[in-house]
């Protein structure tokens, strides 16, 4: 497979990676922190293609990077440490955890099927010239392979990721912090709490906070997707289903699936099922079944991440 291409961050290359992203391919972005692998956060099929880019076994929710602390508000609820953490620290590295906006526009699969976003304003000027050019959210984790060190040279990302999917990398130079940036979350009942320490030291954040940082709590750094505000659906799931019984909705997926059925992907691609994944759930949920059957997922490409939500979805509750 060829090179990614490597392009100047001028007028002309803004403009081709405008039209990647409206396409729903991927850019690798120069932010301050490291490069990230940017994508419309709005469409859930450009987002499924950074999770197979990435090789992510789970679907982990991606940073929201916006233009400005205006269109942060439209996608995360603000309380006023939240408000006072971006007054002083946006653009630039830190990223906000907050719950989601009636108004948000990024795809649940961007957040993992949580209800909480992260948001991120970030100060590199290309970040920004290529967020004004799409005048939407980008959804960005870092442009390494899952569990490779984070670029921080668009060299690093052209020698570590290899597809199709990513239509360039914009060159923007070394990445001033090479480190990520800081997570903050902001949440009703809980204290500020660092989720990830990062590109602003605690002793600045709590400066600006007036409060002490709590610590991470140790479900939530082991695996956000746990997190107890996860996403699950009302009825219960049932895995490696093949036909629905009475109180059932079949969900399924590839061609042998019965005609008619909701299919997740009736060509069997595990990338198209990984972007229809949340949101066919949430329409088989709102029916009101028992229980929502699933058909089996191979665990290649995406099913491995999906199979994972999937089993999540199907353990025993604790209501
Ligand atoms: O500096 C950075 O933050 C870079 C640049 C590209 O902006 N991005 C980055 O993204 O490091 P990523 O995907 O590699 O890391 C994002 C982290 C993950 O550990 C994820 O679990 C956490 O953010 N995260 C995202 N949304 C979250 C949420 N709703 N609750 C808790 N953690 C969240
Ligand atoms: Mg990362």
């Amino acid at each position: 497979m060829p090179q990614i291409p490597i392009i100047e961050p001028d007028a002309v290359g803004l403009a081709a990676a405008y039209r990647a992203v409206a396409d729903g391919l991927l850019v690798g972005l120069p932010t301050e922190t490291v490069y990230g692998l940017a994508a419309d956060a709005r469409n859930p099929e450009a987002v499924a293609r950074v999770f197979a880019v990435k090789n992510r076994p789970k679907f982990n929710p991606l940073i929201a990077h916006v233009r400005s602390t205006a269109d942060a508000h439209r996608e995360g609820q603000f309380d006023e440490r939240a408000e006072a953490l971006a007054r002083a620290l946006w653009p630039g590295p830190l990223t906000l955890v907050l719950p989601v906006s009636e108004s948000g526009s990024v795809c649940e699969l961007a957040r993992a099927g949580l209800d909480t976003i992260a948001l991120r304003v970030p100060a590199h000027r290309i970040s920004r010239d290529l967020l004004a050019a799409c005048d939407r959210p980008l959804a960005a984790p870092s442009a390494n392979p899952s569990g490779r060190l984070s670029p921080t040279a668009a060299a690093d990302v052209a020698a570590e990721l290899e597809s199709d999917d990513v239509a360039m990398i914009l060159d923007g130079g070394p990445s001033k912090h090479g480190i990520e940036s800081t997570i903050v979350a902001s949440l009703p009942g809980q204290p500020l709490r660092l989720l990830r320490a990062g590109a602003i030291g605690r002793a600045r954040i709590e400066a600006v906070a007036g409060a002490k940082l709590a610590n991470p709590e140790d479900r939530a750094i082991a695996a956000p997707g746990q997190i107890a505000s996860h996403y699950a659906p009302a009825a219960k799931v049932r895995l490696n289903a093949s036909t629905a019984a009475e109180n059932e909705v079949l969900l399924g997926f590839g061609p042998d699936a019965p005609a008619g059925a909701p299919n997740l992907s009736p060509g069997g691609d595990t990338t198209e099922a990984a972007a229809n994944l949340f949101r066919v759930l949430r329409e088989l949920d709102a029916l009101g079944p028992d229980t929502i059957a699933v058909m089996p997922i191979p665990e290649s490409g995406l099913g491995e991440a999906i199979n994972d939500r999937l089993r999540r979805a199907a353990a025993p509750r604790g209501d």
